[in-house]
């Protein structure tokens, strides 16, 4: 183990720890250094690098294991009833709002749309999270482990979701948080939730990398404890949108997981995920995982390209303001994600994710514009034939319809850059108070 440094030690020190928690460690993938997870971390305090939370996995573990917790609290919590698998918090510190446990849903028309011929694409619901994304996951936590290690003061920069999500854990925790957004850059109906909820919100003149920037100086001096993905902790929960999928295959895999990315955190959870389920047993192959990115905030896409020769931060530029990242935190880890299984990163430009994310919506699913990434991802790499028309693909879509409802009416009443109307475009009919009127517009509408 290595010494812990200075700056750890001012971590420690700071208004963040009072009491001590065992048994849980963190690793560093960049120099294998291994350090007590007692104390609030960010990156390796060695060398720098990103540190992943440990599990054990001296342990051989069937599907059955996890029915074990069946009538515990954990299983209020589909993150918590896979707890072989995640980080030892003790229980009394845990923070749950009952996340997790979403749904799969399989239709035809995704399919189609995606060029799957043969195939299958099913859309994991990760809108159906309390705060109506999957941050909840990794948030449960982040705030329980701040809460085990008794941090005073939670903190993250976010495009939007991130920060709903903190405000509502530390809400329930009843511990002060603090939020960093890029100003007139979030979503209304994000940035609503995350000052009902009660965090205090700060916004900047700059985009998200200079937000994140910011707080992890501040989080580096010990006041706040960061919640963002780059914390090893936040991604732990995360894992469990990949258990459910497993579980849902009889702990069989899908040909590709598909799922958008911007810091790259639920990237390198998947990867995290299907490594540790392999290692324990539970699964004997891995699926694919594609990560898509917007086109014009896509600096892994390029990355990818270059064989992981050649990494550089972009200034991001995307209607997909969830995804709008250009220097992400996670990609050194997301990296490794791709190369374990074999993966895939690709990009959607902001048309196609409108296209697709309309889609989503018309067949009664509904998602905000970055998640439906996976779709408009999928549809790309089924074309150029990257993807199997037959193959079993399953999309994660990261969150709810009503995160963005400036980009639905926006879509549906402006005609898109080519100047025609959209191809899935629903407006809104004025019409006289008349019954014959009405007549009309309800025979239009079942012959269309
Ligand atoms: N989808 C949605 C809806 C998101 O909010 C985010 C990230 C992602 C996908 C990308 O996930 O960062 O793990 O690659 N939102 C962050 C936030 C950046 O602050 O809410 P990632």
């Amino acid at each position: 183990m290595a010494a812990l440094t200075d700056q750890n030690s001012a971590q420690a020190e700071g208004a963040n720890v009072r009491q001590p928690v065992t048994g849980l460690s963190v690793t560093c993938m960049r120099c294998g250094s291994t350090f007590p997870g007692n104390r609030p971390f960010t990156v390796c305090p060695s060398c720098g690098g990103l540190l992943d939370a440990d599990i054990n996995l001296d342990q051989q573990l069937t599907p059955d294991a996890f029915a074990a917790l069946i009538g515990t609290s954990e299983a209020f919590s589909g993150v918590w009833r896979f707890a072989q698998l995640l980080p030892p918090i003790p229980r009394e510190h845990i923070v749950s709002r009952g996340e997790g446990n979403t749904p799969l849903y399989w239709d035809d028309r995704l399919a189609g749309y995606a060029g799957l011929t043969g195939g299958r694409f099913g859309i994991k619901h990760e809108g159906h999270n309390p705060t109506g994304s999957f941050k909840d996951r990794g948030m449960t936590v982040g705030v329980s482990h701040a809460r085990a290690i008794g941090a005073r003061a939670l903190a993250c920069a976010s495009t939007g979701n991130t920060s709903a999500s903190l405000a509502s854990y530390a809400a329930s925790a009843g511990l002060p948080a603090l939020v960093i957004i890029p100003e007139g850059r979030i979503s209304a109906s994000k940035l609503s939730q995350t000052i009902a909820f009660g965090a205090t919100v700060v916004q900047i003149d700059g985009d998200f990398d200079l937000a994140l920037r910011l707080l992890r100086l501040l989080a580096d001096t010990g006041a706040v404890y960061l919640a963002n993905s780059v914390n090893p902790f936040r991604p732990e929960g995360q894992k469990t949108i990949v258990f459910e999928i497993l579980e849902h295959f009889g702990w069989n895999v899908p040909d590709v997981i598909a799922l958008p990315g911007g810091n790259l955190g639920n990237t390198a959870a998947f990867g995290k995920a299907l490594s540790e389920a392999y290692q324990v047993g539970l699964i004997g192959t891995l699926p694919r995982i594609v990560t898509v990115q917007a086109a014009g905030a896509a600096p892994f896409a390029a990355y990818y390209e270059s064989g992981f020769d050649h990494y550089a931060p972009v200034k991001a530029e995307t209607i997909a303001t969830a995804i709008k990242v250009g220097d992400p935190a996670s990609v050194d880890r997301a990296r490794r994600s791709i190369e374990l299984t074999g993966g895939i990163v690709t990009t959607a430009t902001d048309e196609e994710l409108l296209d697709a994310k309309a889609l989503i919506d018309r067949i009664g699913i509904g998602c905000e514009p970055a998640s439906a990434a996976s779709l408009a991802g999928i549809r790309k790499l089924v074309e150029s034939g990257e993807i199997a028309p037959d193959a079993t693909v399953v999309g994660v879509v990261t969150a709810h319809v009503l995160k963005d409802t400036d980009a639905i009416v926006a879509y549906h009443l402006n005609d898109g850059l080519d100047g025609n109307r959209r191809t899935f475009a629903n407006r809104p009919l004025t019409i006289p108070a008349e019954l014959d009127a009405l007549q009309r517009v309800l025979d239009d509408a079942i012959h269309d």
